[in-house]
């Protein structure tokens, strides 16, 4: 902590390596391609610790894709995600050979089939389909429900896979569905997974054959001891279903979740007799998901300090906003330069961070044994306005 200072952002590199582990072993001899989600955590040292273990990633943006290949990353391992992407974005994949697009709509089919033409090229696809379940999840990352913005109806889905397998510039080659994030039971997977395999029959049927089917993420992770998914037990009910389908994942979330932690010192105690407060040095611009989700983390203090103040803290930052808090009503005995770590914080932690209030960025650190490295330094408050002007109004 001294070393890197504070806030800080501390991962484990045996941490991720063991839970890419559990998903890959859960295959066993099935083919399979494990797309980490890069937008749970695209530090370029993890994205390299999950490229040298030969994972696929799941992107969606082009900025993604070009982190992905700057960490040692396969782009003939990557599947292209997201409602929209740009004819310059498809350009770029088609051109660096991605494994394949998930196709949101039928006017992002008509754009990757323009784009693979003007290239005279095929572009890979599956198309997302949006299942229409329910994953008993937050609703801003509920993604599989009909009234959200993501895939398409099964109904659609069948006619633009007719379309596209009748184009000279689209390849079919699977099908594609992500129901939502932090999910803790099984069973909306599996309702999802029996939809998706009677529309493969359905296109069988047509003549139109999927090879792969790319189930997500989704798989959610306890941050308060609470029950979640168990992997084997998930992975062996898929592949129950699954025939000799190869299966692609995109857990995002599961591999980096719980091997990170947002590490911040205590600056002030204020107690009002009302309520506490540990004023700390992070904030809702470093790890936002209290303030966005309502999301609990716990809140751990670093060293034993049994001289300090016992008490029921709420955890808030200096950012003046009422929403900027990290944990609320927490038993804990603090003193001013306490250090606090907050769990589980790897997945949607950094990534979510902005500059809000002119904060710089935090530093990140990878873990590994006894051996420690930087992965990304703290920004400086001069590099925060280096792509800034100033307005000369003396101009007419
Ligand atoms: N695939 C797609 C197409 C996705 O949209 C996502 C996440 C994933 C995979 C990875 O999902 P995971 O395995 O991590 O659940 N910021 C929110 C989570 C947003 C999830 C967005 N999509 C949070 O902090 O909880």
């Amino acid at each position: 902590m001294v070393e890197y200072g504070s806030p800080l952002y501390i991962y484990s590199h045996g941490q991720i390596v063991s839970n890419w582990q559990k998903f890959d072993q859960a295959f066993g001899g099935h083919p399979h391609l494990i797309c980490y989600g890069v937008k749970a955590n695209s530090n370029l040292g993890v994205l390299s610790v999950l490229a040298n273990l030969g994972s696929g990633f799941d992107i969606v943006s082009i900025g993604e894709l070009e982190r992905v290949i700057a960490a040692g990353g396969k782009p003939e391992r990557c599947v292209f995600s997201g409602v929209s992407k740009t004819k310059t974005e498809i350009h770029r994949a088609l051109e660096l050979g991605i494994l394949c697009f998930n196709v949101e709509s039928a006017a992002e089919l008509d754009s990757v089939e323009s784009v693979a033409k003007l290239m005279s090229t095929k572009a890979p696809i599956s198309i997302r389909v949006n299942p229409d379940v329910d994953a008993n999840t937050h609703p801003y990352i509920a993604t599989g429900l009909k009234e959200n913005k993501f895939g398409v109806s099964i109904d659609t889905a069948l006619a633009l896979y007719k379309k596209a397998e009748h184009s000279q510039h689209l390849d079919v080659f699977g099908l594609d569905y992500h129901i939502g994030s932090q999910i803790t039971e099984v069973s909306p997977f599996i309702e999802a997974l029996e939809k998706a395999l009677e529309l493969i029959s359905k296109l069988k049927a047509e003549g139109i054959k999927i090879s792969h089917i790319d189930i997500g993420g989704g798989v959610g992770i306890a941050y308060n001891a609470e029950k979640t998914i168990n992997i084997e037990q998930y992975i062996r009910s898929v592949l129950d279903k699954v025939g000799d389908l190869e299966v692609i994942l995109e857990p995002g979330r599961a591999i980096v979740g719980d091997a990170g932690i947002f590490v911040t010192q205590v600056e002030y105690l204020k107690q009002s007799g009302v309520k506490s407060f540990a004023i700390i040095d992070g904030a809702m611009n470093d790890l936002l998901r209290p303030s966005l989700y309502g999301s609990y983390h716990q809140a751990i203090a670093v060293e034993d300090n049994s001289k300090g103040i016992k008490d029921t803290w709420d955890l808030v930052g200096p950012i003046c906003e009422t929403g900027d808090f990290l944990a609320k009503d927490r038993e804990l005995t603090l003193t001013q330069g306490d250090y606090i770590a907050f769990m589980s914080a790897g997945a949607y932690g950094f990534v979510l961070s902005s500059n809000y209030n002119t904060r710089p960025r935090v530093a990140e650190v990878m873990v590994s044994g006894s051996h420690h490295a930087l992965v990304r330094k703290r920004e400086t408050v001069s590099s925060l306005f280096e792509n800034e002007f100033i307005f000369n109004d003396e101009i007419n």
